[in-house]
This record gives structure tokens, C-alpha cells and sequence, in this order.
């Protein structure tokens, strides 16, 4: 079982208070830093309102998940706090960051109900197969997130902004040991969970925080984080990830997700992986490396 005991004896907020905040000030953000520390607040503001769909779950009062749920709604939840005080010290205005989740949640709402309606029919009538998705669904999100804050970390000129990444980066890379084993454990021998994940994730895989923006700024987002050839290494590690459990061997559906983004990207935003890849990996899109 994934061990949630050791999950909770690691469980903390995040620590922020004690950071370099002059320092931070003095470096500052650049514009494209600030843009997108404020779609990650975005983001992880909505955690709560993600909690409180799936709290109405039958398949949720299974009390090791919401031991999990609870701890991670935690996390989660300061996560967007953290990112706000780093964007209000280098003078960034930002509103706080409950009224920020409420006014963004309003906008996302007619297809956050849609997606409420599908996820309650499924987990009634396949709760087996529901909960499977969820660690399996979880586990992608978790490991790109990650991989989002490690970026940022590493690639940033602020050092305070590196360093509040990596710890966000710590937290982000235990949820997704969480879903991730879980997915494992509930995908062995569950043929018919394993063709549901397969099917949900081919006609729906999109990357966290798509129903928040269009898909031209989340294109755009991803490729801020990620550039060009980094997008594709990056969304490839998630597939490798996901083929390695079981039933989903083949599956490179972040990898087509990152292809499918590219003619929404400036042209020399743009990356064709046929460009690195030997004989036969011709891409299906044209593209420019520029
Ligand atoms: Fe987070
Ligand atoms: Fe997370």
C-alpha cells in the first residue's frame, strides 16, 4: 500500500516566512517570471474547490484517501499564498489569494460543472475504475507540476524565488510518489480500470489549470516554462512514467498534447521532436526550430 503514515509524519505547510524577502526585492521578477508565478498562484488556488468536488464522493470516505485529501488540500492551499507574497514583495500587484480562486472559479464554472456531473456518474457507476483514474490522473498532474516548479528553480536569476520553488517542488514530488503508487496498486490485475484510464486519458488529457485559461494561454504558459525542446522532454517524462503501470504501455499522451500545442505557438517558440529524433520519428505538424 501506498504508505500514507509516512506521508503524514512529512506533511507540513510550506515554509515561507523565514526567506531572504530584501533580497528577493532586490533581484526582482522579470515580466515573464511574473506572469507566470501568477498563473502557478492561479492554479493552486483552485485546489480547494477540486477538494470540495470530490469531498461529495462515495469513493472519497475511504478514510486512507481522505487522510491523503486532507493533508494535500493543506499543502496545496499554501502553496498559492507563498507565490503571492514572493509577487506583493517584488511589487507585483496581487489580489489576495481567496478572491483571486472565487472571482477565477466563476469563470471556469459552466465547464467545472460539466466536469463535476461526468466525474460523479462515473464514480457511481464504476467506483473501482474511478478511483483508478483519480491516482492515475493525479499522478501526471503532480509529476508536470513538479517538474514546473524545478524548472523555474533552476533556470531563474532570483534565488529566493529558487529556493521557495524547490521546497514547493519537495511537496509537489511526494504527491505524486502518493497517486502515483496508488495508480500502481489499483491498476495491478484491473483490466477493465486499466481500459477506462487508457480511454479518459486519450479523449481528455490536458495538463492542470486548462479549464482556466484558453488553450492558446495555457500553450503559451507551457512553453514560457518549458522551452521548445524542454517541453518535450519534459511532458515525455510524464509518459514514461504512465507507460511503466499497468495496462498502458504505448500511451504518450503528453507528448501529443505538447505536439498538439505547437501551431498555437509563435513560430519560433516552436520545436519539432523530429528534429532530434533519429530515422522515422518525422513529426506529424510542421514546425520551425528557428
Ligand atoms: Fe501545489
Ligand atoms: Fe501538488
Amino acid at each position: 500500500m501506498a504508505d500514507i503514515q509516512q506521508h503524514l509524519a512529512s506533511s507540513h505547510k510550506i515554509e515561507f516566512e523565514d526567506l531572504d524577502w530584501a533580497l528577493a526585492r532586490r533581484v526582482g521578477l522579470t515580466p515573464r517570471e511574473a506572469a507566470m508565478l501568477q498563473y502557478f498562484a492561479d492554479i493552486e488556488s483552485q485546489t480547494v474547490f477540486y477538494m470540495l468536488e470530490v469531498a461529495k464522493l462515495e469513493v472519497a470516505r475511504d478514510p486512507e484517501l481522505l487522510t491523503f485529501l486532507t493533508m494535500w488540500n493543506y499543502e496545496e492551499y499554501f502553496h498559492s499564498h507563498a507565490i503571492s507574497r514572493l509577487l506583493a514583495e517584488c511589487g507585483v500587484e496581487v489580489p489576495p489569494p481567496m478572491s483571486r480562486a472565487t472571482n477565477l472559479r466563476a469563470r471556469a464554472r459552466v465547464r467545472a460543472r460539466l466536469e463535476d456531473l461526468a466525474q460523479q456518474t462515473l464514480a457511481r457507476t464504476m467506483p473501482r475504475a474511478f478511483v483508478a483514474l483519480w491516482m492515475t490522473w493525479g499522478a501526471a498532474q503532480e509529476l508536470l507540476t513538479t517538474q514546473a516548479y524545478e524548472e523555474i528553480a533552476r533556470t531563474t536569476a532570483n534565488p529566493v524565488l529558487t529556493e521557495l520553488f524547490r521546497r514547493i517542488a519537495k511537496q509537489e514530488r511526494r504527491h505524486f510518489a502518493y497517486y502515483y503508487t496508488s495508480a500502481r496498486e489499483r491498476l495491478e490485475g484491473f483490466a477493465a480500470g486499466q481500459r477506462l484510464v487508457r480511454f479518459i486519458f486519450e479523449t481528455n488529457f490536458n495538463p492542470v489549470g486548462s479549464g482556466l485559461k484558453s488553450p492558446e494561454e495555457q500553450a503559451r504558459f507551457l512553453s514560457n516554462i518549458f522551452p521548445r525542446h524542454r517541453l518535450f522532454e519534459a511532458f515525455g517524462e510524464v509518459d514514461d512514467k504512465l507507460e511503466a503501470l499497468p495496462g498502458l504501455r504505448g500511451m504518450r499522451v503528453a507528448t501529443a498534447y505538447a505536439q498538439r500545442i505547437q501551431p498555437m505557438l509563435s513560430p519560433d517558440a516552436r520545436w519539432s521532436p523530429a528534429l532530434t529524433a533519429g530515422p522515422g520519428g518525422q513529426a506529424a505538424f510542421s514546425s520551425s526550430r528557428a
